[in-house]
């Protein structure tokens, strides 16, 4: 996600937004950049790539002055570049706005302004709000963001500077976290404390739609009414390294509890109840879709079993035949390439050298390819036809997590596409399913508030060498993905099975004590599972079970006696259940790798991105 860093007091502002911006480097960025005001120009220097290249553009400019913004860009709207980076300015030149977030509404917003004489010149959600607010400002900053915030629809967390009034610097924030700092020698604003720790540990968080008045020797807030706050600030004791990590001890424990977010900001305007779906496709278009008769999901590791998931639910939804491949067996199988067949590649960092070679195999025999990825302007993302982006945020632990969450709802997205388009399902089938994935968020902080359960299956198991993960049609492809998870970061040796595959060879293994974990979340198929698990427990096998809850919120006691250890999922629609699902497996193995002393997120011959065969 983007970092916003600002200062206004009695020294220099360019140095310390700077070191503030190196500070956000962790959090993945492509692009920089500042604005400095020395009380009567405001300066503005931005460029793609790393804070090096900035400050080598800032060279010997004299961005003088003690008020100032500053922004590291992670793309979710419009391709890295100079003039897509951050800060944004209003034409009159007046505004300059630094935002974390998206605004969900920004091409309504745009036609608006436009509409008003305002003329754009990048292809960002972010540049309507320094236009907006310039449209409303009339001499008070303060009045001016209010009035423009509240016809922003999304997630924002901004710092704002306004020409006329240099002695502020204004900032608000929703669903995007900013903190405050205060010390004697001016006031800042960062997206975490991270970027503040060398100058104070005296923060106040602000909360939602809360306005902050910032000035070198005062900090007001207020409420969008206008009223002043009263607040206590909070004393960071932190270190650097935890500060980065919001707290968590690892990176992958974080981005495991930014899934609810990530979830809401990758449905964001995609899936309104009642609106039609429309996800701006050039090539993938209604009339193309109509015609459609092959599918083939192409993509590795995680991101090849989020593409399984994807199967079930886009043959269940369209009836279109779907076939998944691992890219590196796609590439060199000479696949059958007939026309209307469509290619979807599914890569979170976009520059997997298997998955980059089986789209060009692709597009060489004339197939189109639709990607779902989560880095603008990746590789993947150029060479598509068409892309749906993940707005996941950059994914730091090399275990991917949110990335795949993300992924699945893109996934579950594209396929109600296509079933509006074809009509092979009812329009309540598809109204039913967007109710239902609006729930997604919480429903995923429900499964997270129950974490002591995993960390009690994980204190039972770590010490274990193997582990076999069961499950049937949608939960085998789910046990495939929680398998890799313990595998990658805990070195234990794990399978995953079809459960009716257990008596084909794999069920010699089962011994006294063996780790099990089954997964039966699908109510059509949970009988079976429960024989398959009756068949590894008579062989001394210690299970663990993970079902769902019934749609009355009632356990399932029949699967509970069969099983003894579980851990239960809210009750979703059967498409969905694999986004929640996947997140229990995720903290199991996560908690199972601490106890075992692991490196969580490098760990030992991995890499994030495979950008080489
Ligand atoms: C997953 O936890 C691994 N880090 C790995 O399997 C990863 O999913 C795979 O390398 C694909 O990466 P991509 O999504 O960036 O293409």
């Amino acid at each position: 996600m983007c970092g916003v860093v600002g200062y206004i007091g009695v020294n220099q502002a360019a140095p310390i937004l700077l070191d503030g911006l190196k500070r956000l480097e962790y959090r993945g960025y492509d692009s920089a950049g500042l604005t400095v005001f020395d009380g009567s120009d405001m300066e503005t220097i931005k460029c793609k790539g790393r804070i090096c290249f900035l400050e080598e553009k800032i060279g010997d400019h004299s961005v003088s002055g003690t008020v100032g913004i500053g922004h590291t860009r992670w793309a979710t709207h419009g391709e890295p570049s100079d003039v897509n980076a951050h800060p944004h300015i209003s034409p009159s030149g007046r505004i300059s706005v630094v935002h974390n977030g998206i605004i969900e509404n920004y091409q309504n917003l745009k036609i608006y302004l436009q509409g008003k004489g305002y003329i754009f010149s990048t292809e960002t959600d972010t540049e309507v709000i320094p236009h907006l607010i310039d449209y409303y400002y009339s001499g008070d900053i303060c009045a001016a963001v209010t009035k423009a915030v509240s016809r922003m629809r999304g997630s924002y967390s901004l710092g704002v500077l306004a020409r006329d009034e240099p002695d502020k610097l204004v900032a608000v924030r929703k669903d995007s976290p900013l903190v405050v700092g205060e010390s004697t020698e001016g006031n800042f604003i960062a997206s975490d404390v991270s970027a503040l720790l060398p100058y104070t540990r005296s923060v106040y968080y602000l909360d939602d739609n809360e306005l902050a008045v910032i000035e070198k020797d005062s900090v007001v807030f207020k409420s969008p009414e206008g009223e002043i706050l009263k607040r206590e600030p909070s004393t960071i004791t932190w270190s650097l390294d935890a500060a980065e990590k919001s707290g968590y001890e690892h990176f992958m424990l974080k981005e495991i509890h930014e899934q609810p977010k990530a979830i809401r900001d990758t449905m964001a305007s995609r899936v309104m109840p009642g609106l039609a779906i429309d996800l701006g496709f050039k090539a993938v278009t209604e009339s193309y879709v109509k015609k459609l008769e092959k599918v083939f999901i192409v993509a590795c590791g995680t991101a090849y079993h989020a593409g399984v998931v994807g199967k079930n639910i886009i043959e269940k939804l369209t009836g279109i035949p779907v076939e998944t491949d691992i890219a590196s067996e796609f590439r060199y199988r000479d696949p059958i390439i007939k026309e209307n067949t469509l290619m979807l590649v599914i890569s979170q960092s976009g520059e997997t050298a298997d998955s980059l070679a089986a789209m060009r195999e692709a597009k060489g025999k004339g197939c189109k390819v639709l990607a779902i990825t989560n880095v603008v302007g990746s590789s993947v993302a150029r060479e598509a036809d068409d892309i749906l982006y993940t707005w996941a945020g950059p994914e730091i632990a090399v275990a991917s997590t949110k990335a795949y969450v993300t992924q699945l709802i893109g996934l579950v997205t594209i396929a109600m596409y296509f079933a509006q388009v074809r009509e092979s399902v009812s329009p309540e089938t598809i109204e039913s399913l967007k109710k239902e994935m609006q729930l997604l968020p919480e429903k995923a902080e429900e499964v997270l508030s129950e974490k002591e359960t995993l960390q009690k299956f994980a204190s039972r198991t770590f010490n274990h060498h193997d582990m076999f993960y069961l499950g049937r049609g949608l939960d085998y492809a789910l046990a495939m993905e929680g398998a890799l998870k313990l595998k990658e970061i805990s070195y234990i040796h794990t399978e995953s099975y079809a459960g009716g595959e257990l008596k084909h060879g794999t069920i010699a293994l089962i011994e006294d004590g063996t780790v099990v974990i089954a997964l039966a979340t699908q109510e059509s198929l949970k009988e079976k599972m429960i024989s398959n698990i009756r068949e590894v427990t008579t062989r001394g096998a210690n299970v663990l079970g993970f079902t769902t809850r019934g749609k009355d919120g009632q356990s399932d006691a029949n699967f509970s006696n069969a099983v003894g250890e579980v851990f239960e999922i809210p009750w979703t629609d059967s498409c969905l259940v694999p986004v929640l699902a996947v997140i229990p497996l995720q903290l199991f193995a996560y908690y199972v790798a601490v106890l075992r002393g692991c490196d969580v997120d490098k760990p030992r011959n991995l890499a994030k991105s495979v950008t080489v065969e």
